[in-house]
């Protein structure tokens, strides 16, 4: 079965967890279309009644148009539940996030939430993370922050665009791709990363999720972290 199959399944699960007068963080990416489709109909079907919290422009227009009230992340107390996708999780639960571009806004609208989900299919269960890792960096600087990384030995690529331009997150910061092997510490990369003048925030995600829907080719499985 497909991928998009098991999103789907585990997108359609994970809406499950949403209950009446909850302020929702709501992710970004193709996973997480399914969650907001299955949010939308229990909105309009169920008299669920949420406001939600987008990770990105994009999930605030679909969320909005499907009739779930968008809120900033600033206009609200605290976010209970955040469901949101993920590019990699590996054994012992840190993700790689940014595929997509929104890690920015998907990292606040996380570290402010009470309890987190992540949505995948079964791909995306790894022991050690490969994927490579978006890093969002202030224009100003970069291209000397990118020959840093350079020498760094991180590997880094420029996220373009299809007309080769350079993709400007929901913030107008630019990204780079960090192309490493296998990831060893998470941990320290992201403090490497961290202490680097014109980083902005880093893909990888420690300590944060409580809860993992996996999509199945039948079936859905969570895991309670
Ligand atoms: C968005 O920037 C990402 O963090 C997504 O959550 C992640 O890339 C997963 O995307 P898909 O659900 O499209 O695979």
């Amino acid at each position: 079965m497909s991928q998009d199959t098991q999103k789907a399944i585990a997108g359609k699960r994970a809406a499950q967890f949403v209950e009446n007068d909850m302020i929702v963080g709501i992710g970004s990416g193709s996973t997480i279309a399914h969650v907001i489709t299955e949010l939308g109909r229990r909105v309009a079907e169920e008299n669920l009644k949420i406001v939600g919290v987008p990770t990105s422009e994009r999930t605030r227009r679909t969320a909005a148009k499907l009739g779930i009230p968008m809120y900033n992340v600033d206009d609200v107390d605290q976010i209970d539940l955040t469901i949101d996708g993920a590019d990699q999780i590996d054994d012992s639960f840190a993700a790689i996030k940014g595929g997509g571009a929104a890690l920015l806004w998907e990292k606040i609208v996380a570290v402010n939430s009470k309890r987190n989900i992540w949505v995948i299919d079964e791909s995306k269960r790894v022991e050690k993370l490969t994927q490579y890792l978006p890093v969002e960096v202030i224009p100003y600087g970069s291209d000397q922050l990118f020959r840093r990384l350079e020498n760094d030995g991180l590997q880094p690529t420029w996220r373009l665009d299809q007309n080769g331009n350079p993709v400007r997150t929901d913030s107008a910061n630019f990204l780079i791709d960090l192309h490493l092997p296998a990831i060893e510490s998470p941990q320290d990369l992201s403090h490497l990363l961290s202490e680097m003048v014109g980083v902005v925030e880093d893909g990888l995600f420690l300590n944060i999720v409580n809860q993992v829907v996996i999509g199945t080719d039948t079936d859905s499985k969570i895991i309670d972290v």
